[in-house]
């Protein structure tokens, strides 16, 4: 595992330094200590254990959501359940399978990458449905360090095209997210008195 961790982030820094040159920027934009020289990078081992989604009843392997970061790189068995909807704000929302390809990584775009790039890309919205069958997954999330400031990149703004998210620190950010996302356990605790 710390062997895998450790070559996944020179995998993710390399499509980072994609992704920067696409953006106009410098080739080793995102290498900046502050960036992914010090990054937060989680592994999630991933088991399903073979339920069977039901989208009409709200029964999934995972949700629809975006992942908080950066980018995450993601490797599954080849039983499919990932699955991508394109077009975030299209009603009703398309969602297309992703084929795992043997050998390769799935590149999923995070929530600060479309914040960072003023939403030219667009954070993946994905979810995972169970066909039945056990799933194995491994996401790596490639986040920047905690005190990483967040913000409309130079290249990605203009006068006709202003930021449309404050900056923000990564740690902040995070803390955020999760508390939107978590339900609070006092909720629980004040259902059972
Ligand atoms: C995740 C995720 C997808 C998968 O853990 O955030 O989207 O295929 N996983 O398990
Ligand atoms: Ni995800």
């Amino acid at each position: 595992m710390e062997k895998f961790h450790h070559e996944a982030l020179e995998v993710a820094k390399a499509v980072a330094r994609v992704i920067a040159l696409a953006l106009d920027l410098e080739v080793d934009f995102f290498d900046k200590p502050e960036m992914l020289g010090k990054p937060i990078a989680t592994l999630r081992l991933l088991h399903y254990e073979g339920q069977i989604s039901d989208p009409s009843k709200g029964i999934f392997g995972a949700g629809a959501h975006s992942d908080y970061g950066l980018i995450t790189l993601l490797v599954t068995d080849d039983v499919m359940g990932l699955q991508i909807c394109k077009d975030k704000d299209a009603k009703p929302q398309v969602w297309e399978y992703v084929a795992p390809i043997k050998g390769a990584f799935i590149v999923n775009l995070g929530d600060m990458l479309e914040r960072w790039s003023n939403c030219l890309f667009k954070s993946t919205l994905h979810r995972v449905l169970g066909n039945g069958q056990e799933r194995y997954s491994i996401a790596y999330f490639v986040e920047p360090s905690h005190e990483c400031l967040v913000e409309c990149l130079p290249t990605c703004k203009s006068e006709k095209n202003p930021p449309q998210f404050p900056p923000i620190r990564c740690d902040t950010y995070l803390s955020q997210r999760y508390k939107d996302t978590h339900a609070d356990l006092s909720v629980y605790n004040k259902h059972q008195t």
